[in-house]
């Protein structure tokens, strides 16, 4: 069996880490695509390093630009190569513009389609993520879930249930696997602060970002939080804070974007993370941080549901009432069904079995 598999972005390359070994040890040949879509040593390379990922067969280049344009050069540059190399299915990972653009170049050729985090959903037609997840699964032969609510969902929306398999979140994997490679990894940026005694805080969504007024509360409640904060800050949100003009109190430290293994290392060792990422809600939720989302909603219930997450707007006293009774609180829940180290073997099994036509 030959498939490619597409990623873009670095939540994408967090959850192909594991599978990578997994598809070679079935004898799957799978090729990998790289659109592009982050190009940053910080934000791409590190992450193939930490994550043993092999080098990308191809790389395209997309880079940055409106949501249509970088969606479209990756369709134009993957449906030439899909046609070139007239692979047996095409896989594509969460939910970012890489996938979209993946899906979309692949079912207008007729290939099939595996979609690795299907069926997640928040509700919120204004999140571009959201239409990537809808438009993904529509068009998916295959659709491989992280959670028995994500099947739901597809249910719901018509999905016939021969193309939906619950293999489990890959997330949980690449974190469990990460954790004795860093058992005694020291992280620079975390100078002398011992553990739990400090929160880590990541925030990058656009409903954040491009509001000045959601972003001067995100940063003045990081400011008088009771706690350090160390702040790897994401290069459109160090852009907006500048443009706006938004100071960070002395406790917190801003940072450039870590690699993956460093992070892994400050969010298992923080009292408390705070973000609006999806990845980091999962990772917190499987090494027992508490985490709070800075968002309107989310499509990762099952952290808020167990007790790992909370949802606050982005109003300083919520989010400083959020943040200190998580920092009180600690670990009282175990991880979700199947947020384990063998969703990649499930995944192998899923693919290795005859993929039903749409
Ligand atoms: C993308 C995903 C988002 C994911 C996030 C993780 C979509 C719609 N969004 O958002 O779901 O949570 O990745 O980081 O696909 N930039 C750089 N260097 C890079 C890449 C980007 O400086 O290597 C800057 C550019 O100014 C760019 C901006 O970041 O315009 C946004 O990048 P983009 O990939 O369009 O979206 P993200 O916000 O990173």
């Amino acid at each position: 069996m030959r498939i490619i598999i597409v990623v873009g972005a670095r939540p994408n390359f967090v959850k192909v880490g594991p599978l990578m070994p997994a598809l070679s040890r079935a004898g799957i040949d799978a090729r990998l695509v790289h659109t592009g879509q982050h190009y940053d040593a910080g934000m791409s390379d590190v992450f193939f390093a930490d994550l043993a990922i092999p080098q990308p067969d191809w790389f395209l280049g997309v880079g940055s630009g409106t949501h249509a344009v970088q969606t479209g050069k990756a369709m134009i540059a993957l449906e030439e190569l899909f046609i070139a190399e007239k692979p047996d299915a095409v896989m594509v990972v969460g939910d970012v513009n890489s996938t979209l653009a993946g899906a979309l170049a692949a079912s207008k050729i007729g290939l099939p389609i595996v979609h690795l985090e299907a069926g997640l959903r928040s509700g919120d037609m204004s999140m571009p993520e959201e239409v990537n997840r809808l438009v993904t699964d529509q068009l998916a032969s295959l659709l491989l879930t992280p959670t028995e609510g994500a099947g739901q969902n597809l249910r719901h929306e018509g999905v016939d249930e021969g193309r939906i398999e619950f293999v489990g979140n890959i997330v949980a994997e690449s974190v469990l696997k990460a954790l004795p490679l860093v058992e005694r990894r020291d992280v620079a940026a975390r100078e002398a602060l011992e553990s739990k005694s400090y929160i880590v805080a990541t925030i990058h969504r656009p409903e954040n970002t491009e509001s000045p007024q959601s972003l001067s509360a995100i940063a003045r409640a990081l400011s008088e939080a009771q706690l350090p904060v160390l702040f790897p800050i994401h290069p459109r949100t160090r852009d907006r804070l500048e443009a706006f003009e938004i100071e960070l109190g002395p406790n917190v430290t801003p940072l450039g974007p870590l690699s993956y293994l460093d992070m892994v290392v400050l969010e298992r060792d923080a009292a408390a993370c705070v973000t609006d990422s999806g990845g980091v809600q999962e990772e917190a939720c499987v090494l027992g941080t508490p985490c709070v989302t800075v968002r309107r909603n989310t499509e990762r219930q099952v952290t808020v549901e167990i007790g790992a997450n909370q949802l606050v707007s982005p109003i300083v006293p919520e989010i400083l009432a959020a943040v200190e009774s998580a920092t009180d609180s600690g670990r009282t829940w175990s991880a979700p069904e199947r947020w384990d180290e063998r969703v990649s073997e499930r995944t192998v099994e899923a693919l290795l079995r005859p993929i039903a036509s749409r």
